[in-house]
């Protein structure tokens, strides 16, 4: 064993959070100047019991989907304790904070040396590959990969989903089954995956790609040790009608259940977005507004590069709060008008792709109260022009 993995991360400690009673009592409390984020653990509760409860096995968290270990801490107290992980430094992050978790290399493609580390140091056994390059790298690097579950992933259509994940990873029911042989061969257990896209709004995309991956095995002739349905489950945005969460596990349960699967083997989900969007809210001050323009202090380099993606049409929950005369706040209603929305920085490009209708006498150091923010905002915000949003408190209530 030849290798010299990076130290892994300092632990996080978390530092202790204020907890308010109210989005209300946060901002009169605070006043902030810069973004919040609010952290609501019973939804995270409602969200993680919902694919305990439910989902027919066992529910792994895709990391990705927001990394920050505030969110971490809040999954693995309601119960998570598998995790979805794309990198050796996913794996260091999952592994230091909890000794009781198990980590899977989903990523379909590895830095090199990534599977040696995560194989010989963390102890994985779960990787993912889609061709044979891929599959002779992490053989390579794990001696064969005799101790290994090597899932084969396979594309899908892109059906009910808003954001279409088959175009970088994945291959045919016929190269998955071929790829099934050969892992089998090499004395590794042949498994498979599979992503119908992320926001997907329709169960029966699920059902569609269990067919396919059903195809690869009766390709391949052999056992499959474990079938992963992936992520896709949505959020509640504004603007997608999304189906009660048991349809979909309905129809995966019923997919499920014809699928040739080896005695004994295991069914996974790894959901992002259905774990992490309700938890967090994001507080955002008005800085500015300049007749029907406003200004906020959080913009697509901060929390809302996920607006930016061609294909999304979906939209953040949102309220307003103003500070009256006597100091303190309430709700600001009214009548309604589209405002167009400048984030802080000097860039030209950081400004939301839709305007977002907002009440007409909304005024500056007014608040905005974004939910449904947990997923693919976050994780995805940068330090550019010397804005990053990090500071967090708890809301207990709701
Ligand atoms: C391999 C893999 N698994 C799971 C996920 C999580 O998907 P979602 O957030 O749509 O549930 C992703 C998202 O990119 C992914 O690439």
């Amino acid at each position: 064993m030849n290798i010299q993995p990076a130290p892994p991360p300092a632990s996080f400690a978390a530092p202790a959070l204020r907890h308010f009673p109210s989005f209300a009592s946060a901002i009169e409390g605070t006043r902030p100047a810069n973004p919040v984020y609010v952290l609501h653990p019973r939804r995270f509760r409602a969200a993680v019991s919902r694919f305990l409860d439910s989902f027919p096995g066992t529910t792994m968290y895709a990391v990705k989907a927001n990394p920050v270990p505030h969110v971490l801490d809040q999954l693995h107290e309601a119960g998570i304790r598998h995790f979805d992980t794309a990198s050796l430094s996913e794996i260091e992050l999952i592994r230091t904070r909890y000794s009781d978790a198990t980590c899977h290399f989903m990523a379909p493609v590895r830095i090199p040396g990534e599977a040696r580390a995560a194989w010989q140091v963390h102890g994985l056994t779960d990787f993912v590959v889609d061709c044979d390059p891929e599959l002779d790298k992490l053989l390579g690097e794990t001696e064969g990969g005799k101790d290994l579950r090597i899932f084969v992933r396979v594309a899908t259509p892109l059906g009910g989903a808003m954001l279409e994940l088959s175009s970088k990873f994945g291959t045919t029911p016929a190269n998955a089954g071929r790829l099934l042989k050969r892992i089998a061969s090499a004395g590794a257990k042949p498994a498979l995956t599979f992503h119908v896209g992320s926001q997907c709004l329709s169960p029966f995309t699920y059902a569609q790609a269990v067919e396919l991956a059903r195809r690869a095995v009766d390709v391949a002739g052999v056992p499959v040790h474990a079938l992963d349905v992936g992520g896709g489950f949505p959020g509640p945005y504004l603007g997608n009608d999304v189906p009660p969460f048991h349809w979909y596990f309905e129809t995966v349960r019923e997919a499920i259940g014809g699928f040739p699967l080896q005695d004994g083997a295991e069914v996974y989900c790894e959901p992002g977005r259905a774990l992490a969007a309700e938890g967090v809210s994001l507080i955002a001050r008005v800085i500015l507004r300049r007749d029907d323009q406003i200004f906020l202090n959080d913009g697509i380099y901060g929390s809302f590069d996920e607006l930016s993606v061609p294909a999304w049409t979906a939209d953040y929950p949102r309220r307003v709060y103003t500070f009256g005369p006597n100091g303190r706040v309430r709700e600001r209603r009214g009548e309604l008008k589209p405002f167009k929305v400048f984030g802080p920085t000097c860039d030209t490009l950081d400004v939301l792709p839709r305007p977002l209708t907002l009440p007409k006498t909304l005024q500056q150091d007014d608040y905005i109260v974004f939910e449904n923010m947990g997923a693919y905002s976050i994780a995805l915000r940068t330090g550019f022009n010397g804005f990053y949003p990090n500071d967090w408190v708890v809301l207990d209530s709701e």
